[in-house]
């Protein structure tokens, strides 16, 4: 799905290096997460991934399904089946969630040649993904983003993925100020768009959440490199622990 080789990002302003050499591997239907200390570079990564302005990529390749992303545009990254949630969600103030959802899927089915829906296809898959999230149909009509709460930007994030169905998605702390039912609505909406086709990369500070989204993998990145990997176990192991001996034995 996924192979990151000898990844280097810097600020393209500053100059400064923050991804130092990243190498990790995500497999058809595997959930990685992706845990580190503040600053370590984590959402870096992920606007690197999905070729953010400002962010120059000086070595390295990303293969995603066997085709190098780092040449395509960020359009062309999503049309291809990447999805990205960020840390804070952009507002789009003056075009209704609804319409900005229709417009992104429609685009994306017409850059893989497929036949846009029609608007009563559209409202009835809407309907049906909205509704298990817990979304009201009034919440669609405003704005995208503007003025929603840290939780419903969480759920409007997870509607897009599942009305987009890509094939990776990275989720940028997407459980940071969610209250415990919408943590649960949210994990639930990512475990039901789990299966073998579809890869996960969960950035995440807190075990709590890959209690709900048990991950495949788990990777501790630390200054700009993943310093370790294993199971499931490695976030109870950091949950109790801490970074420090991890830090300690890497360097
Ligand atoms: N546009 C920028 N200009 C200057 N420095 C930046 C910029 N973007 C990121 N950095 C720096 O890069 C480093 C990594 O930042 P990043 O946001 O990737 O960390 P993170 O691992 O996501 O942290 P957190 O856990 O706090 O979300 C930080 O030291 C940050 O200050
Ligand atoms: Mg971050």
């Amino acid at each position: 799905m996924l192979e990151i080789r000898n990844l280097h990002v810097r600020i393209e302003d500053e100059g400064t290096e923050i991804i130092r050499g990243l190498n990790l591997t995500v497999k058809d239907g595997e959930v990685a997460a992706i845990m580190g200390p503040n600053g370590s570079g984590k959402s870096t990564l992920s606007y690197a991934l999905s070729g953010r302005d400002g962010y120059e990529v000086t070595e390295g390749e990303v293969l995603f399904n066997g085709v190098n992303i780092l040449e395509m545009e960020a359009d062309e990254r999503a049309a291809s089946g990447l999805f990205l949630a960020f840390q804070y969600p952009v507002e789009i103030p003056g075009v209704a969630t609804m319409n900005f959802l229709k417009a992104a899927m429609n685009s994306q089915r017409k850059a893989r040649g497929e036949a846009a829906y029609s608007t009563p296809d559209f409202i009835r898959k809407v309907r049906e993904a909205s509704g298990r999230l817990g979304i009201s149909m009034e919440m669609l009509k405003r704005p995208l983003n503007v003025g929603f709460s840290g939780g419903e930007k969480k759920r409007a994030e997870i509607l897009q993925m599942a009305m987009l169905e890509p094939k990776l998605c990275i989720m940028d702390e997407t459980d940071s100020g969610l209250d415990i039912d919408a943590l649960k609505v949210v994990s639930d909406g990512v475990n039901a768009l789990r299966g073998p086709e579809r890869s996960f990369i969960v950035i995440t500070h807190y075990q709590r959440l890959l209690e709900h989204i048990v991950p495949d993998s788990v990777h501790v990145l630390y200054k700009g490199r993943i310093i370790q990997s294993g199971g499931k176990e490695l976030a109870q192991h950091l949950e109790a622990n801490g970074y420090a001996d991890i830090i300690a034995d890497a360097a």
